[in-house]
């Protein structure tokens, strides 16, 4: 930040184990202000990713940050609720925690992401960290946030490389492509923190190991909800730690160096039987569209893990 003003940013956020990890790491970045946080079906159901936005905001201890819960399912398919394999039914990888004593805001989420742009015209960075339901639903009703939101930092897509939800696709990609599709055209400026970055920082045991030591509530909370997530990549047979795919968006967001991208058109496929999802970027110019999305190609691995640990290690909520 150039004048040392923190960055203002809402989060739409299906918790979700990494989209937790995420949010704590906005919470103990100094350069950022998180003024809201928005809920959406994903990881698991739109009760339970409220219940447990709002367990982040006290265990942060930031009760007053409202969170405004969102849509339920996507905007034309059926909820499938396969991400619970990934983050446990609770979304918080099985470990039980109190509920929370705060209640979400009176305002939807749509509501919520229009009301906070258009107050703050040029300040609002967006951050979607799951199905892009909200945001699709939020500028379609209210189109100038277009105009007026500072940019948008989204967790999505797989430029070229495999998908997780499907051979092409990526999961919050893959959850709702309509929805998708209308962010990517909405002609904002918008950066897709895809698979091809977000599986080239893993975070291993041993690192996990070394945030535990630090013995905050932070740290504690983490390490309890990281080992559902572990176990799952394990399955796979991804060994060599777990992806942080939403801490990448936050990562980016904090500090963009640590991101090489490129600005291209890119589209996002909704009517195919099997590949309704995929982003395609159109790197040789072939569909002669002007360049909408600013796509993240690589990621100084080293540098974020040594930010993401150092943060988390020294804050105190
Ligand atoms: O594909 C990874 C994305 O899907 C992450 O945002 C994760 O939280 C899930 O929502
Ligand atoms: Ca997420």
């Amino acid at each position: 930040m150039t004048d040392g003003a923190k960055k203002k940013i809402l989060i739409d956020t299906d918790p979700g184990i990494d989209d937790s990890m995420a949010i704590l790491l906005a919470f103990a970045s100094p350069e950022i202000d998180v003024v809201g946080l928005s809920t959406v079906f994903g990881n698991t159901g739109g009760d339970v990713t409220t219940q447990n936005a709002l367990r982040l905001v006290e265990l942060a201890g930031r009760p007053d940050i409202p969170v405004a819960r969102g849509a339920e399912k996507p905007l034309l398919r059926p909820f499938t609720g396969k991400g619970w394999h990934v983050h446990g039914k609770n979304g918080l990888g099985e470990v039980e925690f109190p509920e929370p004593k705060v209640q979400p805001d009176k305002r939807r989420a749509a509501t919520f992401i229009i009301d906070t742009i258009m107050a703050n015209p040029g300040e609002i960075t967006l951050v979607p960290l799951g199905p892009l339901t909200n945001v699709a639903l939020a500028v379609a009703t209210e189109p100038r946030i277009a105009a007026n939101v500072k940019e948008v930092v989204l967790m999505g897509g797989a430029a070229s490389v495999p998908g997780n939800a499907s051979p092409v696709a990526e999961a919050n990609i893959r959850n709702d492509p309509e929805a998708a599709h209308i962010v990517f055209h909405a002609g904002w400026p918008v950066t897709m923190i895809g698979l091809d970055v977000t599986m080239k920082t893993k975070m291993t045991r041993d690192d996990l190991d070394r945030l535990k030591a630090a013995n905050s509530p932070w740290t504690d909370f983490i390490h309890a909800v990281t080992r559902h997530y572990l176990n799952f990549y394990e399955s796979l047979g991804i060994t060599d730690g777990m992806p942080i795919h939403d801490s990448s968006a936050m990562a980016y967001v904090i500090d963009p160096s640590l991101f090489e991208t490129k600005h291209v058109y890119t589209d996002v496929d909704h009517q195919s039987e099997h590949h309704h999802g995929q982003t395609v970027p159109d790197w040789r110019g072939q569909r002669e569209r002007d360049p909408n999305v600013n796509v993240a190609l690589d990621v100084d691995s080293d540098r974020f893990l040594a930010m993401y640990e150092r943060r988390l290690t020294e804050a105190r909520p």
